[in-house]
Parts: C-alpha cells; sequence; structure tokens
C-alpha cells in the first residue's frame, strides 16, 4: 500500500466500480460504498455487475491486495476516507429533460453528519453549473470544520473504462482552495507523471467541462447524421464524405461515422440536463441548437425502422426480423436509451416478430423489454428471418461470415445501422444490403 490518502467511493456503478478498482491499483486503500446490497455483495465476491473488458481480472487482482474493500455502510465510508469521491447516478428526472440530483443529495445526507475529521468530498458524477457551489454550502453547514469540496468530472468511456482511468486524456480538477488541489494532485499523481495534463479550475466551469464535451460529441455525429440524410436525397455516400471530411485534421475523424445514432446513460440525458439548466439560467438560445442535434438523433431511428418496412414490402406484419447489438454500443451491456432496443421494439409494435442477441447485454435487454424474442447467438436470431438489422456495432458482427448467416435466413436483406459492414462482400453473397446514407 502507498503512503497517501485513504479512498472512498460511493455509488459502484459503471463508473464508481471502476474507479474503485482504479485507485485500488494505483496502490491506495480503497473503500467502495453502495446503497445496492445485491451489487456490494457480488464486488466483495470479484464479479463486475456489468460487462467491461479487464475489470473482472483487475478486481479480483486488488481484492487478493486486501487494498479494495466494498460495504453498504455510510458509518465505514465516513470513517475510512480523507478523500471521497462521489460517484452516483445522475439520470434524468422522470418526465423532465432536467437532471434528478437526488441521488447526489442522498450521498451527502448519509455521509455529512458521520465525517468526524478534515477531508476532500470530490464529486465525479455530471451534474448541472451550479450544483457544486450548492453542495459546497451544504458542507459549510452541515461537515466539520476542514471538510472541503472538490469537483473532478470523469470523462471514461463504457468498453474502454480502466484505460481511461489510469491514462486519461486530461484531468479536470474543480477547485475552490489550493489545498483541495493538492490533494487531488497526490491522489492522481502517477498519472499526472506519466504525462497527462491537468486543468485547474472553478466549480462552474469543471462542470460544464464535462457537459459541453459531450454536447460537442452529440453535435458531431448529429452533423454526421444529418449529412446522411442529405446523402440519402442526392445518392451520395455519406460514408466516403466521411472519409474527406476526416483528413482535415481540423475536423477529424472520430465521432464521423453515420449510423444509427447515439445513446447511452449519458449523452443523451446529460444533453437534455444542459438545455434544461441553460433554460433555468436564462440562456437557452445559446443551447437551442442542442434540440436539433437530439432531433436527428432521433430521425435515425425512425429512418431504420422505414427502411426495414420498406424491404419487407411496406408491412411488419407476419415478418420475421432478426436485431443484431442491443447494447447502445459494442464492449458494453449497457442498454439505457439504446437506439438498437428502440428500434427492436418499434419494429414489433408494429407487427413483427423480433428476435434479438447481444454478445453481452441479453439479461439487461429481456429485463426492461420482456416482451421481445432472444435468441443465444446471430446465428439462432436469424433463423428464417425476412430481414436481418445490424444495429450494434460488436466486432463479432464486423466479422460475420455473409454465407453462413445467409443459410439461416429465409430472406438474405441486411440493414447496416452503423455502416460497419463491407457491402461488396455481402451483395457478393446474394444479399440485399442496404445502410443508412448510402445508395
Ligand atoms: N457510465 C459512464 O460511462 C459514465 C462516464 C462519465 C460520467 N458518468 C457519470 O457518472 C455518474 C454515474 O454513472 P454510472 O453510469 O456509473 O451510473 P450507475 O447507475 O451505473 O451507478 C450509480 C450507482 O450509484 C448507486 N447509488 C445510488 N444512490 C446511492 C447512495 N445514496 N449512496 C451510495 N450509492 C448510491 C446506485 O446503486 C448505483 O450502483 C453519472 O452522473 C454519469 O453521468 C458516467
Amino acid at each position: 500500500m502507498i503512503p497517501g490518502p485513504r479512498i472512498t467511493v460511493l455509488g459502484t456503478g459503471y463508473l464508481g466500480a471502476t474507479h474503485a478498482v482504479c485507485m485500488a491499483e494505483l496502490g491506495f486503500d480503497v473503500v467502495g460504498m453502495d446503497v445496492d446490497e445485491a451489487k456490494i455483495a457480488k464486488l466483495a465476491s470479484g464479479e463486475v455487475p456489468f460487462f467491461e473488458p479487464g475489470l473482472p481480472e483487475l478486481l479480483a487482482k486488488n481484492l487478493d491486495t486486501g487494498r479494495l474493500r466494498f460495504t453498504t455502510s455510510y458509518d465505514e465510508a465516513a470513517a475510512h476516507g480523507d478523500v471521497h469521491f462521489v460517484c452516483v447516478g445522475t439520470p434524468s428526472k422522470p418526465g423532465e429533460m432536467a437532471a434528478d440530483l437526488s441521488y447526489v443529495d442522498a450521498v451527502m445526507d448519509g455521509l455529512l453528519p458521520r465525517l468526524s475529521r478534515p477531508c476532500l468530498v470530490v464529486g465525479k458524477s455530471t451534474v448541472p453549473a451550479g450544483t457544486a457551489a450548492r453542495l459546497a454550502e451544504r458542507i459549510a453547514q452541515e461537515a466539520p470544520a476542514g471538510v472541503e469540496l472538490a469537483w473532478n468530472p470523469e470523462f471514461l468511456r463504457e468498453g474502454f473504462a480502466i484505460e481511461d482511468t489510469l491514462t486519461p486524456d486530461r484531468l479536470v480538477f474543480g477547485v475552490a482552495s489550493a489545498e483541495a488541489e493538492a490533494t487531488l494532485r497526490s491522489v492522481y499523481a502517477p498519472i499526472i507523471d506519466a504525462g497527462a495534463p491537468v486543468v485547474v479550475m472553478g466549480f462552474a466551469t469543471a462542470e460544464l467541462a464535462k457537459v459541453a464535451a459531450n454536447a460537442f460529441l452529440a453535435t458531431k455525429i448529429s452533423f454526421i447524421n444529418a449529412m446522411a440524410e442529405v446523402c440519402e436525397a442526392t445518392g451520395a455516400d455519406v460514408t466516403l464524405l466521411s472519409k474527406a471530411l476526416s483528413y482535415d485534421d481540423r475536423i477529424g475523424g472520430r465521432f464521423l461515422n453515420a449510423g444509427l445514432g447515439f445513446g447511452g446513460g449519458c449523452l443523451p440525458k446529460d444533453m437534455r440536463a444542459f438545455m434544461a439548466r441553460a433554460g433555468e439560467l436564462g440562456v437557452d438560445q445559446a443551447l437551442s441548437f442542442l434540440r436539433e442535434v437530439d432531433a436527428i438523433n432521433l430521425r435515425r431511428r425512425a429512418r431504420m425502422v422505414d427502411l426495414a418496412a420498406e424491404l419487407v414490402g411496406g408491412s411488419f406484419g407476419g415478418m420475421r426480423v432478426a436485431v443484431l447489438g442491443a447494447a447502445f454500443k459494442p464492449d458494453s451491456d449497457d442498454i439505457r436509451d439504446s437506439p438498437a432496443l428502440d428500434v427492436a421494439a418499434t419494429i414489433q409494435r408494429r407487427g413483427a416478430a423480433v428476435c434479438v442477441y447481444d454478445p453481452a447485454a441479453m439479461d439487461n435487454a429481456k429485463r426492461d423489454y420482456p416482451t421481445l424474442g432472444y435468441r443465444d447467438s446471430a446465428l439462432e436470431a436469424a433463423k428464417g428471418a425476412d430481414l436481418v438489422l445490424h444495429l450494434t456495432e460488436w466486432a463479432e458482427f464486423r466479422e460475420m461470415d455473409p454465407e453462413a448467416l445467409g443459410s439461416v435466413v429465409s430472406s438474405r436483406q441486411i440493414v447496416d445501422g452503423r455502416n460497419a459492414l463491407d457491402p461488396e462482400l455481402w451483395r457478393a453473397a446474394g444479399w440485399v444490403y442496404r445502410a443508412l446514407g448510402r445508395p
């Protein structure tokens, strides 16, 4: 164990579990705390309750060292930590665009009255600008002297969570004192020493650094998807358009792949919460373009359903449709706001028998979409299908053999919702290949 602050991580979901494991990997003495007893029991026994490549191995390794423990006890968390990372969820409020901060406040309710010595409470959850200032006020009133707040937004990507945590492309420290900055620098010392840039700022800028990044990425995806709409009207090919744009290093090729658009537990809800907060701040006009970004994104799902309908002759009644992919993106089992499942459910409502297969997200999909059909492999899902929809870009699907899949379907028709398959290969195998934004 390295000498240094003792760390707690409050909320051990995708972000918190990864953060706790990585902090232990850096050598710190870490306690992960969550109110979900089943989740804590799994983590404590070495099982990661979600899909994240490499995390099960790193969890097991660090449990073995004795540096990493899990608890449901606020008392234990409060007593342990010199630095408390807050990693609870900030979903949309039911039926609203604004963020639901009740979990963040619940952590403060649980933690602050139990603190008995100076420590740093560090927010990592994505929150609307102004939240940290309000929480700092709460800490000043409810916690003992010497307890301080910092905001350290997290930029990790599911599927690359360990890499992004241990070698982030930047660290953002929202602080109100030099002491808080020094504490954060001591926690992240190995990462900073390895070259990660640190940008130090106030609370509001740190909060904005996260939501602005997500708004930009969503805008970039919707930009190329808007171009895909234009391509569809002109006979142009959005994949070649995107390639041509990508060589311009002012633009770059990342997040410039046209397709079914974005989903997940972050981009859509963060963008909507950002708009809601801008409205409260009286600057809603500044972000009105994000409404269009959201609308373009949702139109891709509608376009996918229309294209599928066209291929089955206009009506889904009596048709069998295979859906490849349920997670919102590959290398994840996260199905929050998943475009794939949204499309699958819509097509089923319109009369098709839908069979879904995903390499990792089957349990989550079955829980939230119990009426869809599920099969244990792509070949099983495609058996007898009149149409195959490729909706999440798993490597397993990119590498599918068109001949093998063709031998089980009833009709060789595929829509590539991710522009990830090779049209020539599929057409050569006798498939009708269609994609978004391409002839
Ligand atoms: N998932 C990502 O890729 C990612 C990336 C960057 C930022 N974020 C942000 O991180 C935050 C967490 O996201 P997530 O995806 O890990 O969510 P999640 O739903 O997977 O995890 C949240 C966890 O918090 C726990 N929790 C709720 N109330 C609690 C309480 N009072 N005390 C302790 N634990 C409590 C829940 O049981 C759950 O395990 C969000 O603000 C999100 O926007 C997520």
